[in-house]
């Protein structure tokens, strides 16, 4: 067997398009089980919570960046691509994870980070003191001076005020679209397109599933543009997706792509870049619609969305370990939401809110569970940030992002169950304030309450596979006669299911236009009660403050 036949052989076989039925559980290593105490996740103990993952009734893992790094961007600074963080384990425990992800029907989506690297990354060290216009100085992008390409925004407008910084080692300005010391690759260097080829083979040699392509927008550079979206970039894309297609066609490329909709479209090519993108847009609409008590932000935005090629699958969320980023809505709505969801200043970060979900929404279980609903039945395959199944909390007093991605809380152990390691040697804090402490807020309790938050999740994700339509169909906005209520349908071939939520925080009632379903019986998913047929008239719905109706419409 070859390389690519051995690597097909460890990847799950089968279902083509997996990507459209994907419910995607996203973790950190790091935050997630610490199985030699040493005070860090790692795989060892990764693996060994597998079977709580399978039993959320997600089919996907998306892995935060495991790669050795100083990790001043948190991993997102590599210092080399084809290994494992030593703190993590070793490359033989992190194909021991795939194997047993696979044994159970889950996929794994790693980090790509394609756009740079950390400055402690060999390929840098060597370009600093490489000879000008050398192949290994030009692996990074340099200039004498720090005015090239103004026309480009900061990012990180909170802690970089130039995309140049100066080495004084190389005697010239270095290009960087985020941290000053994550220097960004030259793509116009066939040897460092090579080199991303190369890494994509050493891990697609373990079976990997998908590649999660971080700020793909930025990837290639050319002087008197923004830098972003460059047609140089999307040609870049095909290329990489091409190789991938000739060898691993099941496996599937989703793009970070922080953008208005219509642009972030474009990475789906004509079906042959990214498999995936991000719905960035529609995110903090989803948090708009519940502070504005009004279905008109979510209906607006999807209405926008043009439709995309068969084979791709937009991936939507809530909340990831990144600041809840309010850069895809205009300034005043941004001001709103900051005074609606961060009046503290310290859970603000760059244009945008660190927090997590549940204290985004001050612990009210019926909103936490409404964004839920809306995320697990609006077009895409839904993103789960880990310990938002259990309604963590966070901790602005940690630096930059940390606040979000503290470890999970197992159980009321010391150390929250993660780890047997002193306190002080754990990679994060354990959240200790009362409200939201391990004590109160654990896995072991809520397996053990049938009324949990966990449970309802498991719930909802069992719903939600008996039914294609919400993964696979089509989306009818259903007209109504009262602006608080978010109203749909999801249909595929006989499957149809009817969504209903009330965004207000009173009791509201509703008719629906439900033309076309004359006679159908809209029956409750949750509990299974048939409810009145649709006759002629509009279908009168009542619901109490946040609480929403998926229906499934039986003939
Ligand atoms: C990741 C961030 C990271 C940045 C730079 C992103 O978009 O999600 O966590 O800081 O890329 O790598």
């Amino acid at each position: 067997m070859n390389d690519d036949e051995q690597a097909a052989g460890k990847r799950l076989s089968g279902a083509r398009l997996w990507h459209k039925d994907a419910v995607i559980y996203q973790l950190h290593v790091k935050s997630f089980y610490d199985a030699d105490g040493d005070g860090v996740g790692d795989f060892c103990g990764l693996t060994g919570k597998l079977d709580y993952i399978a039993s959320l009734g997600v089919n996907t893992i998306w892995l935060l960046p495991f790669y050795p790094s100083p990790r001043r961007d948190d991993g997102y600074d590599i210092s080399d691509y084809r290994d494992v963080s030593p703190e993590y384990g070793s490359i033989a425990d992190f194909q021991a994870f795939v194997d047993a992800a696979h044994a159970r029907q889950i996929r794994v989506i790693i980090e790509l980070v394609v756009n740079h690297t950390s400055d402690e990354h060999p390929w840098f060290q060597r370009a600093r003191r490489a000879p000008v216009g050398s192949p290994e100085r030009d692996y990074y992008v340099w200039s004498d001076t720090d005015d090239k390409f103004s026309e480009t925004r900061i990012i990180f407008v909170d802690t970089e005020k130039s995309n140049w910084s100066w080495d004084p080692v190389a005697q010239a300005y270095y290009w960087h679209r985020f941290y000053s010391h994550q220097p960004d690759l030259n793509y116009r260097n066939p040897d460092v397109v090579n080199e991303l080829l190369v890494t994509m083979n050493f891990w697609l040699a373990k079976g990997v599933d998908g590649f999660r392509l971080d700020a793909i927008p930025h990837l290639v550079e050319r002087e008197h543009t923004d830098n972003e979206n460059l047609p140089e970039t999307h040609a870049l894309l095909k290329h990489v997706r091409a190789n991938l297609e000739a060898k691993h066609p099941e496996v599937i490329l989703l793009a970070e792509a922080n953008l208005w909709q219509e642009e972030a479209r474009e990475y789906f090519g004509d079906g042959d870049e990214c498999h995936m993108a991000f719905h960035f847009p529609l995110m903090p609409r989803m948090f708009m619609a519940l502070a504005k008590q009004s279905a008109k932000p979510i209906k607006t935005i999807l209405r926008q969305t043009s439709s995309i090629p068969d084979d791709c699958q937009w991936a939507i969320f809530l909340r990831n370990h990144d600041e809840l980023t309010l850069e895809m809505v205009t300034e005043s709505e941004r001001n709103f939401l900051w005074e609606t969801y961060a009046a503290d200043k310290r859970a603000r970060l760059n244009l945008g809110i660190r927090r997590r979900l549940s204290p985004l929404m001050d612990q009210d279980r019926r909103r936490i569970e409404l964004l839920h609903m809306l995320l697990f039945s609006l077009p895409g395959s839904p993103v789960l940030y880990y310990g938002d199944e259990i309604g963590m909390g966070d901790n602005i007093d940690l630096g930059d992002r940390d606040g979000v991605r503290t470890p999970m809380q197992w159980s009321d152990h010391q150390n929250a169950g993660f780890s047997t390691a002193s306190p002080h040697k754990l990679a994060l804090p354990i959240i200790s304030d009362p409200q939201f402490s391990y004590a109160a807020i654990n896995v072991a309790d809520q397996q053990g309450d049938p009324h949990s938050l966990l449970n309802w999740m498991k719930q909802m994700l069992r719903l939600r596979r008996r039914h294609e339509a919400v993964s696979r169909g089509s989306l009818r906005f259903v007209k109504t006669d009262n602006e608080c209520v978010l109203s749909y349908l999801r249909a595929f071939g006989d499957d149809i299911v009817l969504c209903a939520a009330n965004l207000s925080e009173t009791p509201q009632a509703v008719r629906l236009a439900l033309p076309g379903l004359e006679g159908y019986v809209p029956v409750e998913l949750c509990g299974g009660a048939s409810f009145p047929a649709v006759g002629r008239e509009n279908y009168p719905l009542t619901f109490q403050p946040y609480a929403y109706f998926w229906f499934a419409m039986r003939r």
